[in-house]
């Protein structure tokens, strides 16, 4: 009998039948807790068999309207049952809509659609290399961006190429040249990698795969002016921080600069769908023209139509300024513990971090086991805490029960 008749007879029902074939099918580049989900609705995650999770990961910041919002499900289903895809070959009617919510929510004059945060980074990579070569007059291949330590902007070659995380990148070479690493949120170690072929400086406002790390205070405004004064392009990635993570609409806003571009993700679909666009100035995504760059599903309808109600759900629930309170009501808890395992804890709005002086791994399992409550460790060291932003006091407060527990 092959697998498949064996799996036709015996459907898997058990967490162990679930993880048992994903071993067997699947590549081995992820090592997830052992929580099988089958269903979810707004913190709450179900596993198959029944046992209820709070989600304090919202896949990495994806669903901060809550998993399976109602209001995004019913545009999800209407949109699917008229068109959900034309390519840009043809026009749509949501597309339009799409761009002018985006432009009018955050005040930028362009925006590129694309489906995933790494396609909207390499986006962003393509859009400032040639406003080098064009607007700038860098000669012919030689810009150069400037990236910073422990980034992480996603997993394509391009990308990989500029980490500084030998998991990351180890035994996945050639990469590709034109990146310049300097120190995360140290402006000297910036300014002295700065050459005439700089055309961009491309950062995290808060570093979220490397354990949710700041730059010192003040740190943006100090790029937004070595920016202006070296005409060179300030680009940050908010594919994790952005859309209310951390009590603003942008981490920028926290220091109220204005970037020339900006990369969006993940939170932009509520999770209903891969969606990712970058935000710029008419001066940089104005470089493009027809045929240098693209994608088949990149500002397709249902993805309008998607995302535009997903920016809808942020504004009228408020889930921006929900994101500022309740953060400072979970960091505020947080920040009781004195167990002498933690190193230290930090975070803006909902998103959150206890750092340890060991492996924070045994700390997620035991969370998950016993408490039922679902964090994962960044970093080997570092817990990240990012419910979705709909979370209430209540539940807050039955997390951090939990965590005290953990760590008492
Ligand atoms: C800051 C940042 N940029 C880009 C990405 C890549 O996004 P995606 O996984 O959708 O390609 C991530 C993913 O975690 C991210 O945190």
């Amino acid at each position: 009998m092959t697998q498949a008749e064996k799996i036709v007879q015996n459907p898997p029902q058990t967490a162990e039948d679930f993880i048992a074939l994903e071993k067997q099918y699947g590549a081995n580049n992820y090592k997830p807790l052992d929580v099988v989900v089958e269903r979810a609705e707004g913190v709450w995650l179900y596993d198959v068999a029944g046992t209820r999770y709070l989600d304090c990961l919202s896949a990495y910041s994806a669903v901060n309207q809550g998993h399976c919002h109602p209001r995004i499900l019913k545009t999800l289903t209407e949109q699917a049952q008229k068109v959900t895809l034309t390519s840009r070959a043809f026009r749509n009617d949501k597309l339009p809509l799409f761009y002018e919510k985006l432009s009018q929510l955050t005040g930028f004059d362009k925006v590129l659609p694309m489906n995933t945060g790494a396609e909207a980074v390499e986006t962003a990579i393509k859009a400032v290399r040639k406003w080098g070569y064009t607007v700038k007059n860098v000669p012919a291949n030689q810009a150069e961006i400037i990236v910073c330590t422990e980034n992480f902007q996603g997993r394509t070659t391009t990308i990989v190429s500029f980490s500084t995380d030998e998991t990351a990148r180890g035994g996945f070479g050639p990469f590709t040249p034109g990146f310049v690493i300097a120190e995360y949120g140290n402006i000297d170690s910036i300014k002295n990698v700065i050459t005439p072929n700089t055309v961009a400086i491309m950062l995290e406002p808060i570093q979220g795969e490397a354990g949710i790390k700041f730059p010192p205070k003040g740190h943006l405004k100090a790029l937004r002016d070595l920016c202006d004064a070296e005409n060179i392009l300030l680009v940050l990635d908010e594919v994790q921080t952005g859309l209310g993570r951390t009590g603003k609409l942008f981490a920028f806003n926290h220091e109220d600069i204005q970037p020339d571009v900006v990369t969006i993700g993940k939170a932009l679909s509520g999770g209903f769908y891969p969606v990712s666009a970058v935000l710029a100035t008419k001066e940089v995504l104005g470089v493009f023209n027809p045929g240098e760059h693209g994608s088949t599903f990149g500002g397709n309808p249902l993805a309008c139509a998607v995302a535009m109600t997903a920016l809808d759900v942020l504004v009228d629930e408020k889930l921006i300024e929900r994101s500022a309170e309740l953060g400072a009501y979970f960091l505020a808890k947080l920040q009781t513990l004195t167990h002498p395992v933690i190193k230290e804890v930090r975070g803006l709005g909902l998103f959150l971090a206890i750092e340890l002086h060991e492996k924070a791994r045994p700390y997620c399992e035991t969370l998950f086991r016993e408490h039922h409550i679902l964090v994962k460790e960044t970093h080997e060291n570092i817990i990240r805490i990012a419910p979705p932003l709909v979370i209430s006091k209540d539940e807050i407060d039955q997390a951090f029960e939990a965590i005290s527990t953990v760590f008492s």
